[in-house]
């Protein structure tokens, strides 16, 4: 017999979404648990995502800033060598110091973590398969942030070695001479970014005309161009049929064109919800077509006491999205009140230059008949970016043409990612674009870029 223990939440699932609302249920007087299957917390997000590309990104970023660029700012370096190794054990150590972080958050918070695949098991209880499957967990709420794991296509077997994912993209022992990347999303122009950098032939075969669908389309063309210029192949509107492994290489089919020799093949064409073996179907937890658990508003899915976020759920999978989401659920249980704001969540593409955007693309707007103004500014004409030598790129901002209210703001160029978050605040606070000109912005810097964009759409930038 199990020993069942009580707890007034469980969440199943230790990512970005799930140990934030673990820890806000408990900073809320909960008594929680987190079951997470991994050994280590974090998630994705934290073991085999965002936190060890950015590493990577980082480290290949400092290996081409040298090779390429420092001779220009007067510093000359001897031969630049790789150690792929270094970096590798490096991108670890980044891994486990925030994983146990999270594990330290969880002490310090009185949130109880059970290690095994957790599941349904009806009316309030969850069942653990794995290191503490003689626990059985009862609980008044339930919480499932399973998150998403790499989509496949079934004509591209993944073996992990030949045909690989971002997960093996991120530990490889060597850098591949020839690299195909299947996909021209997030994973895939960052990963290709890293391996070209790091001195691989990348060719990407995206399926659709443009690269980054969902990024404002100006920004994903400009982009595009500057990749092809960093040597990247990319190629567009390709169907990709099969792949087979002929001795030591990988030889990629597509339709209408000679196929492509390569030494791996990088898997990157979207993600898929983790809602297979938790017992939804038997607790009658509806999922819908995309085999995403269905919620309300307030994160509720079909069966009462049991709650979804993050990449389970409708919406992009983005960690900051689930973190919201594991806060405002966590918030709406523990005092009945929780909100998300949906039009205000940024995206980041940490490329170089990185590319980032909140609110609606230019396309959006046109397609809904929305009458807007447009401010533009490039970095070439801001004085940080040039003593910085990070010249490419621009910002773009959106406004009602009547209201004058902020409807989106899209950056290419350096540390887009950051800059990205005064416009998200702005946009929070309902802010006119004629507010955030008149936001007194240190000189000389890179926000400055987005003042003066959000000048121009009254045409009175003074710096272009
Ligand atoms: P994605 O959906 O962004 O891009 C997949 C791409 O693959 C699409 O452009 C699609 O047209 C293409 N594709 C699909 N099937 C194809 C085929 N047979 N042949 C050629 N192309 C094909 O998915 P991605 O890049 O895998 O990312 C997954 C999720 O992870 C996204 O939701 C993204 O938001 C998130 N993510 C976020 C990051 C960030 O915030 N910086 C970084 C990495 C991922």
């Amino acid at each position: 017999m199990a020993d069942t223990k009580q707890h007034d939440l469980v969440v199943i699932g230790g990512g970005p979404g799930g140990y934030v609302a673990a820890i806000r249920a408990a900073q809320l007087g909960m008594n929680v648990a987190c079951v997470e299957q991994e050994p280590t917390l974090g998630g994705t997000c934290l073991r085999i995502g965002c936190i060890p590309s950015k590493c990577l990104l980082e480290d290949s970023e400092r290996y081409a800033e040298a090779r390429l660029h420092l001779a220009e700012h007067g510093v000359r370096v001897g031969e630049v060598e790789l150690d792929l190794p270094t970096m590798i054990q490096r991108k670890d150590r980044v891994v486990q110091t925030n994983s146990k972080g999270v594990e330290a958050l969880f002490k310090k918070n009185n949130v109880t973590r059970y290690t095994g695949h957790g599941r349904i098991a009806g009316n309030g209880r969850v069942r653990i398969e794995g290191k503490d499957a003689a626990t059985e967990l009862q609980a008044k709420h339930i919480i499932l942030a399973t998150g998403s794991r790499a989509a496949s296509l079934p004509s591209f077997p993944v073996d992990g070695t030949h045909v690989i994912t971002s997960t093996e993209a991120l530990s490889l022992q060597e850098v591949p001479r020839r690299l195909v990347v299947i996909g021209a999303g997030y994973i895939g122009m960052e990963m290709s970014s890293i391996w070209s950098r790091l001195g691989s032939e990348v060719t990407v075969l995206e399926y659709f005309d443009r690269i980054l669908i969902g990024l404002d389309e100006e920004m994903s063309a400009e982009a595009q161009r500057l990749f092809a210029r960093q040597g990247m192949d990319i190629q567009l509107g390709v169907r990709v049929t099969g792949v087979r492994i002929e001795g030591n290489e990988c030889v990629v089919e597509r339709e209408g064109a000679e196929p492509i020799r390569c030494d791996r093949v990088l898997m990157a064409v979207g993600r898929q919800p983790n809602t297979q073996d938790l017992g939804l179907e038997a607790a009658g937890v509806q999922v819908d077509k995309k085999g995403r658990i269905e919620v309300d508003d307030h994160f509720a899915t079909t069966v009462p006491g049991i709650y979804a976020i993050g990449d389970v759920i409708r919406g992009p999978m983005l960690a900051h999205k689930a973190e919201e989401e594991g806060i405002a659920c966590a918030e709406y249980l523990g005092t009945g009140y929780g909100h998300v704001n949906y039009d205000v969540i940024p995206g980041v593409v940490y490329t170089n230059p990185e590319i980032a955007g909140v609110g609606k693309t230019e396309e959006q707007l046109i397609q809904a008949g929305v009458k807007y103004k447009k401010g533009v500014f490039p970095f070439r004409a801001n004085g940080r970016a040039r003593t910085l030598g990070q010249v490419d790129g621009k910002v773009k901002v959106l406004a009602d043409a009547d209201t004058d209210r902020i409807l989106g703001v899209h950056i290419l160029g350096p540390r887009a990612g950051d800059l990205i978050a005064e416009a998200v605040a702005a946009m929070a606070f309902g802010a006119t674009s004629e507010d955030l000109a008149r936001v007194c912005h240190a000189h000389p810097t890179l926000p400055e870029a987005l003042k003066e964009a959000a000048m121009a759409v009254a045409g009175r930038a003074i710096h272009f």
